[in-house]
């Protein structure tokens, strides 16, 4: 598969895109800054693998937000658990996830596997890991190159 591109110079704050990359969805957010905090407050004790160890992205995003810039994050949209689409839920008061202090997220409908906005998959779901990144680089400020 080659590599695709997307423009972000559209992508309004708490938007996210969606583009296709070798049969995949690939979701594109652009987080807002009370998103942002919202992620960094998390009680890492509720996500699985807060410090992303397993290899579920590459190695130049392993920090909090899984993320070359800190407000777009770059995810594949499929459930780690039996490959479903997650649902996005961005605030914290989204109805249906089903867990107090929602900090925003992904959550998917099959077996309620539930992630945060930097894909971090908390404990205590059926999704054992964290929703893939792929790998990707900023061409420009707007321009992301997936692939
Ligand atoms: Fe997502 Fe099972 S496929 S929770």
């Amino acid at each position: 598969g080659a590599p695709v591109q997307a423009d972000v110079s559209k992508l309004e704050p708490g938007q996210r895109m969606t583009l296709e990359w070798r049969g995949r969805p690939v979701w594109i957010i652009n987080r807002t800054p009370e998103m942002i905090e919202r992620m960094k407050s998390i009680d890492t004790g509720r996500l699985a693998d807060p410090n992303s160890e397993v290899p579920q992205q590459p190695s130049y995003v392993t920090n909090t937000l899984r993320s070359i810039k800190q407000d777009i994050g770059v995810l594949i949209g499929i459930c780690t658990h039996l490959g479903c689409s997650p649902l996005y839920r961005p605030e914290p008061d989204a109805e249906g996830v089903g867990t107090n202090n929602w900090p925003g997220g992904f959550f998917c409908p099959c077996h309620g596997s539930r992630f945060d906005l930097a894909g971090r998959v908390f404990t205590n779901v059926p999704a054992p890991t964290n929703l893939e990144v792929p790998p990707y680089r900023f061409e420009s400020d707007d321009i992301i190159i997936v692939g």
